[in-house]
């Protein structure tokens, strides 16, 4: 490192006397540079702007990579081998065995398949990786929209790019999608709100003059989407990214940035403000998250109430302490305590609750009423009275006046583990159940998206009879191998990775050979999906995603929460405010919170 200054020197020496193009120098300037900077940059433009390439360059190059302990750049220069067509023996002589060294262990066939479907997935704007592709078949004659980069779908390629070492596409996917936020959009001659992240975007070659041609990000908030849905979920998983990629990279000036901060504002202005709601919860229309159809969630259904509660406390580590930050933390603690509270007495079930439950009485009019929202008993159905076990419980996945809907939603419930939105002993309780009905949620693929499947009338009037949510089918009671990754960080969280290596396990053996499907159907999820697209980014990305965690649990706990028992606390002080609870610490912990 200290003869750098030295070897920049005979660098510029061997430019002025015309050696540049001399394969020798370059490569001994490339090792130079590989071998004694803190980052890959320099090493990369000498390795780009070389006329002529040779197996010593292209070793060179890998070993740089892996010996900072970036073995998935290394691999991805091993790919591009092929790709510049190399004459075929300087590629077959690169030193290979530097990239089993750096990834620790012998992949196995799976793995290695799955990171080379996984790197054709990328998708560059302008020179740079900014992303994957939703699903990348190449024997997919009608992609429809599933050749954009969508933003839900990201985030676990974005968590296997990190994991790997590998900040780059994920620092540019966050900053272009910024650029995206503020875009000019309508739907007829209605413009929706600022801040508001597109489900996707896709990058277009767009015609200038004399044959040239400009790319250009084109995204889509949902006014070309089916349904005309607005993609509530894509700024709430932004936020969260954005704290995960500083936890992983260490690169927090990313998030310090005047344009990020303001970023995050936006998002925060869009769920904060005020409207006719009484709950705390996110109020929003059907089909806003990753169940991007008709599926009866509308109101306040639970994995937007997750990702809404674990983007505000991202959120509330990553805003400058400015001015006006005072004021932010000030409502995002109040949101967060009120949040947590009513998710934690309101949607947790178990076999105690469902007894309660039976017996309400309805019509009571009064604060202090038992039956607060005014459920009708005879609303419970009948496959709950004999699904709910004795031990273990869930979240519900949604709540509204006079109604429940008590279907089991598995992002939701994982994502409350995750950011302890639940407390430690309904976290626990929900692998619990997991564990005890492993047939019905895991069956032959984990995971189902939902439990049970809405069928018959019911299926009719909820879905719109929509053909693609049969029962058992897609959102209606699928199962998606995608979940595999939060499962799997919720297992790390809570102590149980016995139960993710099984899931992972089961996973293992089938998605390589049904080529990586999106969905599988039936009760137990034995046959890929009847529309399910092959090649899945997600499902890919999900698998390497848990996979990497499991061997690395410590940094697994970069990306979930604690319990935070300051928050209880405010909760419990306004609720003694109201005469109903004592106002401590204490009490906080003690009462029914935790
Ligand atoms: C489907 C899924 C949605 C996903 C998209 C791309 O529309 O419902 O969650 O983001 O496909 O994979």
């Amino acid at each position: 490192m200290k003869s750098l200054p030295c070897g920049n020197l005979v660098h510029g020496l061997a430019v002025k006397h015309g050696m540049g193009g001399s394969v020798y120098v370059d490569n001994a300037l490339l090792d130079m540079y590989a071998t004694c900077c803190a980052t890959m940059d320099d090493a990369c433009v000498v390795f780009r702007d070389m006329r002529e390439k040779n197996d010593v360059s292209w070793t060179t190059l890998i070993t740089g990579y892996t010996h900072r302990g970036y073995g998935y750049g290394g691999l991805r220069i091993f790919r591009q081998i092929g790709e510049e067509s190399v004459v075929g023996s300087e590629a077959e002589n690169v030193n290979y065995e530097n990239l089993e060294v750096s990834v620790g262990r012998e992949e196995s066939e799976g793995e290695k398949e799955a990171w080379r479907l996984f790197q054709d997935a990328i998708v560059t704007y302008c020179g740079s990786p900014v992303g994957t592709l939703a699903a990348n078949d190449p024997g997919d004659k009608q992609p429809l929209n599933y050749d954009q980069v969508f933003i839900r779908d990201f985030v676990p390629s974005a968590l296997a790019f990190l994991l790997k070492g590998e900040g780059e596409i994920v620092r540019n996917f966050l900053l272009h999608t910024l650029q995206l936020q503020s875009w000019e959009k309508t739907v007829d001659c209605y413009s929706p709100g600022q801040g508001l992240m597109p489900a996707s975007f896709k990058v277009r070659s767009v015609p200038l003059d004399e044959n040239k041609t400009e790319e250009v990000l084109d995204p889509d908030f949902g006014e070309s989407a089916i349904g005309r849905v607005a993609p509530v979920d894509s700024g709430l998983w932004w936020i969260i990214l954005l704290r995960a990629y500083g936890k992983i990279t260490g690169d927090y000036a990313l998030q310090e940035r005047v344009d990020v901060q303001t970023g995050i504002k936006l998002i925060l202005n869009l769920c904060l403000s005020d409207g006719f709601d009484m709950f705390p919860s996110l109020l929003v229309t059907d089909g806003s998250c990753m169940i991007d159809r008709r599926m009866g969630i509308h109101g306040h259904p639970l994995e937007i109430q997750a990702l809404f509660y674990s983007a505000l406390r991202s959120s509330r580590e990553m805003l400058a302490a400015d001015d006006g930050a005072k004021n932010w933390v000030r409502a995002i603690n109040n949101r967060l305590s009120a949040l947590s509270f009513h998710i934690r007495e309101y949607y947790w079930l178990d076999m105690k609750k469902v007894n309660e439950i039976y017996r309400y009485k309805t019509e009571e009019y009064s604060t202090d009423a038992t039956n607060k929202f005014n459920i009708y008993p005879e609303q419970i159905p009948h496959w709950l009275m004999d699904w709910i076990p004795e031990k273990g419980g869930y979240m519900i996945g949604n709540l509204q006046p006079a109604h429940m809907d008590f279907r089991f939603f598995t992002l939701g419930n994982l994502w409350s583990i995750i950011s302890s939105l639940g407390t430690p002993k309904q976290n626990k309780s929900v692998l619990k159940l997991i564990e005890s009905k492993w047939d019905d949620l895991m069956g032959h693929m984990p995971l189902k998206i939902c439990y049970p499947a809405l069928e018959y009338e019911e299926w009719r009037i909820i879905t719109g009879s929509d053909p693609k949510n049969t029962p058992w089918s897609y959102h209606n009671g699928g199962s998606w191998p995608t979940l595999l990754w939060q499962f799997t960080l919720a297992c790390i969280k809570m102590g149980r990775t016995d139960l993710a290596t099984k899931a992972v396990d089961l996973a293992e053996k089938r998605l390589k050979l049904d080529r990586w499907p999106e969905y599988y159907d039936t009760r137990n999820g034995k046959f890929i999906g009847k529309q399910s697209r092959l090649y899945q980014t997600w499902t890919i990305a999900g698998f390497l995603t848990s996979k990497m965690l499991l061997e690395n649990p410590e940094t697994a706990s970069r990306l979930f929460w604690d319990e935070d028992y300051d928050l209880l606390e405010i909760c419990v002080c306004a609720l003694s405010n109201s005469g109903r609870k004592k106002c401590s610490r204490g009490a906080a912990r003690s009462q029914i919170l935790v």
